[in-house]
């Protein structure tokens, strides 16, 4: 349970906004399986849904069953973004997330100083024409700054506290880091402690239970929100709660269930995208799905030119065949095709990341 402005939360597990992958068959495939509190669309350009384009809309495409629902808004215009708030109110959407990027980019370009407190002020007040101008709450998506020696986000979360803002995300890394080096929960931690009563969500690397509670123990955030972790581990949000209430770790999901799961999500691709661009855009979400098969060569190699339903069948069908030479008497996978523990960038207990969690492509100076 988790409080967001008026928003009552059922859970305090949050799915990070991951452009190109959270639209609406995502979100109802992990809403379907439980615990997950708030799920946030990819971001989307305010300008381009005031000027009601198709693409704008898509991505903000939802169903009454796929609640409570952010947009994420990006833009630096404030009517834009004042604008762009009050017709998602209108639509009924819970709450507006704005992706801060790195508000500090322009500033370490021309020196920090003064000019950061100049920069500060324009995104607080920027945010607070928006918080002014809706009643659902808005909240912001940060970095720890533009790296180890510009942590901003203590500070511009007080200043996005007092404009109004009802949360806030952190993910635990400069923007110099990437999706690199360690998450760093310290970082997460100075923001929890820098504001005076909203809700700080802590992000990054949170691929097991264990790793959760970790991020919350050290952090004392009020909630976690969860991108790649899902991809490995559509059952993450439940996983978590479940670990975080019992202290016991629920099993992996069968291969039998991530196929079933995997293929009820291109079930909805393609009712939501028709068949020809659905199959498309599942290109590069099976990729995921498979990480966890064991062996799946045979199936990546194919899948990646996806072009309709059928040829998924067909696909499915070759790769199962494929995959029982890896296959003990009993069905499983033999031990040393079983795929490795899931990776923890500051976790002791994890696997070393040495080049960090995957990361697929796109515009990730907006991240
Ligand atoms: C493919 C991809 C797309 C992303 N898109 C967005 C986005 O649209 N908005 C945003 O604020 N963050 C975006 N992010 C950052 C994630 O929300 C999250 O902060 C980051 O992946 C770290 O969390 P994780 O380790 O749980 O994935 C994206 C990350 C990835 C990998």
């Amino acid at each position: 349970m988790m409080r967001i402005g008026s928003l009552h939360l059922a859970t305090n597990l949050a799915l990070a906004p991951l452009a190109g992958y959270t639209n609406l068959p995502f979100r109802l495939v992990l809403r379907g399986l439980g615990s997950l509190g708030l799920a946030t669309t990819d971001l989307v350009n305010a300008r381009s849904l005031l000027e009601r384009r198709d693409k704008a809309f898509k991505l903000i495409e939802t169903h009454p069953s796929d609640t409570p629902l952010a947009v994420q808004l990006f833009g630096s215009v404030p009517e834009e973004m004042r604008d762009a708030a009050k017709l998602l109110e209108t639509w009924g959407v819970a709450a507006v997330d704005i992706n801060m990027g790195c508000p500090v980019r322009k500033v370490c370009q021309v020196g920090g100083g003064s000019a950061m407190l100049v920069d500060l002020k324009k995104t607080a007040s920027l945010v607070k024409g928006m918080v002014e101008a809706v009643k659902i709450p808005v909240t912001a998506k940060m970095r720890l700054g533009w790296d180890a020696d510009n942590i901003t986000a203590p500070e511009l979360a007080q200043a996005l506290e007092d404009a109004g803002v009802s949360a806030i995300t952190i993910h635990g890394r400069t923007r110099e880091q990437g999706f690199g080096g360690t998450v760093n929960l310290a970082g997460i931690r100075a923001v929890v402690q820098a504001v005076r009563a909203i809700p700080v969500i802590g992000n990054g690397d949170i691929t097991t239970p264990q790793a959760a509670k970790q991020m919350l123990d050290e952090t004392d955030c009020a909630g976690l929100s969860i991108g790649r972790g899902a991809f490995y581990n559509p059952w993450i949000f439940n996983h978590i709660r479940e670990y975080l209430a019992t202290g016991g770790v629920p099993p992996e999901p069968s291969f039998e269930e991530r196929i079933a799961l995997m293929s009820r999500h291109l079930e909805l691709m393609v009712e939501v995208f028709g068949e020809s661009q659905g199959c498309r855009m599942f290109r590069k979400v099976a990729p995921w799905y498979a990480r966890r098969f064991g062996p799946n060569k045979e199936f990546t190699r194919q899948v990646v030119r996806l072009s309709s339903r059928a040829e998924y069948d067909e696909i499915m069908a070759h790769y199962l065949e494929w995959r029982s030479q890896f296959l003990d008497e009993n069905g499983c996978l033999k031990p040393n095709f079983q795929p490795g523990p899931l990776a923890t960038s500051f976790s002791p207990l994890a696997a070393p990341v040495p080049k960090g969690l995957p990361t697929p492509g796109g515009p990730s100076e907006y991240w």
